[in-house]
């Protein structure tokens, strides 16, 4: 990571500083995005555009810059770096304060951070063996549909997962399927591709959009419903996808084997799916 964009201004990493006073520091109150990017291209750009939108308003914020100030300084932070794979990681906090007080403060400016760093090729065991997951009960706030920089509840379940020597949490509240740690879930039932739909118990995933679009353009059965913790337990194929690991079949759940304990059919044709979708970045994605 050669430099980083902060308030307006780029400069070397190690120089980037925020005031203490800054309420994503003392409260956690801002938003993120994770975009990957894909020949030095940013991936489904507009959709993570507009869930920031979202994301913004639900904490009553505005958006601090125009799409286009945005795309200008992502295209900056992806030419510094040589790699043409990355991910680039914003945050928005709402800005720095006088006093530490609860209450949202009046006319003060919102902290812009963007960052990139190289996104490695992926792990060849991953697609080979599958991975590890675990099943704990979803503990976290009922506004999980906002990409808020609070992550305290999805880290210490990550963490519990990590303890286990399982690679993500799939989290169940109420008997139901609601996401992963940092992941959204798919499970195939029958032939069938199912995930929850989008509510504001879980964050509507770009990746999860697009796996859900791949899978109709591919005629392939496929419903967002919701998915009992049985359901999970008894699935034929258990997926999860984000913006930094893709799609990867999990092939373990609470140390048993799922469906025939390696990665399966559907998984291979989605991934397959996915895969020609990156590589045919060029005509579908968005250029900066
Ligand atoms: N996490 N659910 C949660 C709780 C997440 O944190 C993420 C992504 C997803 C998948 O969303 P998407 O497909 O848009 O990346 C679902 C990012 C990558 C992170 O926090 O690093």
């Amino acid at each position: 990571m050669s430099e980083v964009y902060l308030n307006g201004e780029f400069m070397p990493l190690a120089e980037a500083r925020v005031p203490v006073m800054d309420r994503g520091f003392l409260f956690g109150d801002g938003v993120y995005e994770v975009i990957p990017v894909y020949g030095g291209y940013p991936f489904r750009l507009s959709q993570h555009l507009e869930r920031l939108d979202r994301s913004l308003q639900s904490v009553r914020m505005e958006n601090p810059l125009q799409p286009d100030a945005w795309e200008r300084i992502f295209a900056r932070l992806i030419g510094s770096a040589s790699d043409l794979d990355q991910l680039i990681y914003l945050q928005v906090t709402r800005g720095v304060d006088r006093t530490r007080n609860h209450l949202f403060p009046q006319g003060v400016e919102p902290t812009v951070l963007v960052m990139a760093w190289a996104l490695g090729p992926r792990d060849p065991a991953i697609s080979g063996t599958g991975v590890a997951a675990v099943v704990l009960e979803d503990n976290r706030w009922h506004r999980c549909d906002i990409k808020a920089i609070a992550l305290l509840g999805n880290l210490l379940l990550r963490q519990e997962a990590e303890d286990a020597a399982a690679t993500e949490a799939i989290l169940v509240r109420d008997g139901l399927v609601t996401e992963g740690s940092s992941t959204n879930p798919f499970i195939v039932q029958g032939g069938e591709i199912l995930t929850p739909p989008p509510s504001t118990r879980l964050l509507r995933g770009v990746t999860r959009d697009l796996v859900l679009e791949l899978a109709r353009g591919a005629d392939l059965p496929c419903a967002e419903r919701h998915i009992t913790r049985d359901e999970l337990e008894t699935a034929d194929e258990l997926w999860i996808c984000s913006s930094s690991r893709e799609l990867q079949p999990v092939t373990r759940l609470d140390g048993k084997p799922v469906g025939e304990g390696v990665p399966g059919p559907r998984w291979r044709q989605l991934d397959d799916l996915f895969q020609d979708y990156k590589a045919r970045l060029d005509s579908w994605g968005k250029r900066v």
